[in-house]
Parts: C-alpha cells; structure tokens; sequence
C-alpha cells in the first residue's frame, strides 16, 4: 500500500504520517505549505528514521498531482488539505470554496485519469449543525452555517455521487470531533500561526506565558457548569482511526461517513482544569460573551467506527493535556 497524504504536513496529517510509517506503510505528502511548515518534514523525519517522501505543490495543480500518483504507484488517497478556519471562511468564502472544493475535484480528476479509486476525506462533525439530539449519530440531519462547513458538506455530497457513479469508487468521510494533543516525541504538533482559533491550542499558549489569559466564551450554555461541552479527541487516537479506515476499505465499495469521537464530552472549564494539572501551571480565565455560531454541547456517538473498523479512542484527557504542553515547550524552544 502507498498512501498519498493530501495535506499532509499540517497538524493532523503528519501525525497520521507517523502513525502509517510505524506500521511500515509508504506515504508521500502532498502539500503546499500555505498552513505549514516544511521543517514539519524534518521532524517526521526524526520520528520514522527515513526522509520523508513529498512533492510542494497546490492541489489544485492537477497534472502535478497525476505525476505524483503516477510516480509513486499510489494505491491510496487520505484527503486533508484545505483551509480550515470558521471564522476567516466568512469573510473569505472564494477562497475557501476554490481551495477545498476546486482542491477536492482536481484530486478526484487525477485519481479517476490514473485508476486510483480509494479515498479517505477528513470531514468534520460541523456538518451535523446545531445538534438536535446528543450523542450525534452518522444519521442525524446535516446542515452548515458557515463557507467552511459548507465546503465539507458539499465535498462529502460530492464525494456521494462519485461513488454512486462506478463501483470501483472506495470512499470513506471521516467526521472528525475536536482534535488536540500531540505525538509523543514532542517533535510535532499543532503549530496555529497568529492568535489560535481553537480552545487547547489557546491554553496552552497562556499556560507558557505568552498570552495573559484564556477568554471563555459564555458560561450560561445549557451545560452541567454552563461553559461549551467538546468531543475532544487524542490525535494519535484520530490517526490510528485512520489507519484502521485504510485497512478496511478495500472491503467497503461505496461512500460511507464515519464519526471519529470517544463519545465523552468535556466543558470548557474541564478543560481547563486538566491542563493546569498536567502542566502544574495556573491557566487565568474570565468569562466573556459567546461567540458568535458556537453551539452548546457537541459529541460522538463513536459506534459505528468500532464496528466497521474495530477502532475506538483510547487515550484519555490527561495524555491529550500532557502531550500539548510537552509540544508547547518544545516549540517554544525551537524558535
Ligand atoms: P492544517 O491546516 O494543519 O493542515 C492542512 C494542510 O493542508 C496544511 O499543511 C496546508 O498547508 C495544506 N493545504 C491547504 N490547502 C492546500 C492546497 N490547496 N494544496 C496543498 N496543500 C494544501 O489543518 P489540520 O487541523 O491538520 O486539518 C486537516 C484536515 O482536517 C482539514 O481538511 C480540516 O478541515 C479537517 N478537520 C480539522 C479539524 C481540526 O479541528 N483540526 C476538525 C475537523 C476537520
Ligand atoms: N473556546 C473558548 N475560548 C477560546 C476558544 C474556544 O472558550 O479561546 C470554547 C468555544 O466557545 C467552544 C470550545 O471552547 O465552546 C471549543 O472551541 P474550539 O474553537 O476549540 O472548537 P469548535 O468546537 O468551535 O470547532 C472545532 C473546529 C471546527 C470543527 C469542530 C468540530 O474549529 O473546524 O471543532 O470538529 F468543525
């Protein structure tokens, strides 16, 4: 098996390289760099004892990517890059629809022109909305608010019809819940550039000092302590769910989307507490208003990748905490 990591030197997709390349699986990364470093090569380097594999170029360069499938007798496809921020899609909906669809249809051209036909594609648990019942299941109604969620919504719709056109189409949409963590070696992580979007990542920035406070958004949400209820997930739990997507699709003709959560929800203020115990370091807060399209509570029901994969979340808060502040300070020493 050779795997092609569409935006595989951001924060998710080098840590499903690592996981792959343990397992003796080749991986060739594809990716232009606009959301990532090229020194994360580098240190996945460290991590697996081999150079990484990679071609630097825009998805959207179909015939590039033909040559890449081409050159390195790629047999699978896991689809990460895209653009992947809420709020900037707002105001940049060209963009992001350019990137992750126009992205997604020259990747899909590429491995139709070359006879490549199978395909994981990192969805996100955005697409189910505002939740009308919890946990949220594969069938609950799908609905977007915003340019991002609809660009996953509209890929995984298209991703339907391109499976219904060919049987020999293998097609997985994976609902990713809240990712955080990092890979055990501290040699990679999530890297945000500017002010982080995102709960951990923002934390863990205030706990090494480089940010006064965490702002938490709204305490009066329906929840047990009234701050915002996540499905976080290790990311080395989400890259193993990978891999065991990839060992069973040959065996799944068709489209399927599959939730990756644990199925357990944390508040914010949990959160909270957890990191500032496995960092020994006092996180300040204060609590300002909501933000603007977060809903109150959102997580897995995680079941049916146990059962089409065997897979299911392993790692638990503390490793989840631990892992981001072992990264935060190795990063901090890099630069
Ligand atoms: P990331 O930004 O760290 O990684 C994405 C990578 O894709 C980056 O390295 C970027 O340089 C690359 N890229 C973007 N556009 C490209 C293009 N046109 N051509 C080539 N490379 C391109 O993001 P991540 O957190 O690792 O997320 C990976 C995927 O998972 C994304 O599709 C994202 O929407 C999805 N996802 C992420 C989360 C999350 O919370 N992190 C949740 C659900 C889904
Ligand atoms: N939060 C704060 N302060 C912050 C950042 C976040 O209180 O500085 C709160 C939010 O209000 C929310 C919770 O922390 O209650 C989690 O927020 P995140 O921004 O970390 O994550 P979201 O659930 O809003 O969204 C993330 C990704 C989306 C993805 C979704 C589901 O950003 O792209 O998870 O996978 F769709």
């Amino acid at each position: 098996m050779t795997v092609l990591v569409t935006g595989g030197a951001g924060y998710i997709g080098s840590h499903i390289v690592a996981v792959l390349a343990k397992s003796g699986i080749r991986c060739v990364v594809l990716d232009n760099f606009v959301n990532s470093d090229p020194s994360v090569l580098e240190r996945l380097a460290r991590i697996t004892g081999a150079p990484v594999e990679h071609v630097r170029a825009d998805l959207r360069e179909r015939s590039v990517v033909v040559d890449t499938l081409r050159r390195f007798g790629v047999t699978d496809v896991i689809h990460m890059a895209g653009l992947k921020a809420v709020g900037e899609s707002v105001g940049h909906p060209i963009e992001y629809y350019g990137c992750n669809i126009q992205g997604t249809i020259s990747l899909l051209e590429a491995m139709q022109e070359v006879g490549v036909h199978r395909l994981v594609f990192s969805s996100s648990a955005t697409v189910y909305g505002d939740p009308r019942y919890l946990p949220l299941d594969e069938s609950h109604p799908t609905s977007a608010t915003n340019p991002y969620g609809r660009s996953k919504l509209h890929i995984e719709e298209m991703l339907h019809d391109v499976a219904r056109s060919s049987e020999s189409w293998h097609i997985v949409c994976l609902r990713y819940f809240n990712p955080v963590g990092a890979h055990p070696s501290a040699l990679i992580g999530e890297d945000p550039a500017g002010i982080p979007n995102n709960l951990m990542p923002f934390v863990a920035q205030v706990a090494a000092g480089l940010r006064p406070e965490l702002q938490v958004f709204g305490n009066d949400y329906p929840t047990a302590d009234g701050t915002g209820v996540r499905d976080f997930i290790h990311v080395m739990d989400l890259a193993e769910g990978h891999q065991a997507a990839l060992q069973a699709l040959p065996n799944r003709p068709g489209w399927e989307a599959v939730n990756l959560g644990t199925g357990v929800g944390y508040s914010v203020l949990d959160m909270v507490k957890a990191f500032e115990q496995a960092s020994g370091v006092a996180i300040p807060y204060r609590v300002v208003a909501r933000r603007s399209g977060d809903i109150a509570a959102c997580y897995a029901d995680p079941a049916l990748a146990r059962q089409r994969f065997g897979w299911h979340a392993r790692r638990g808060l503390e490793d989840m905490c631990h892992s981001t502040w072992a990264w935060q300070k190795m990063r901090r020493s890099m630069v």
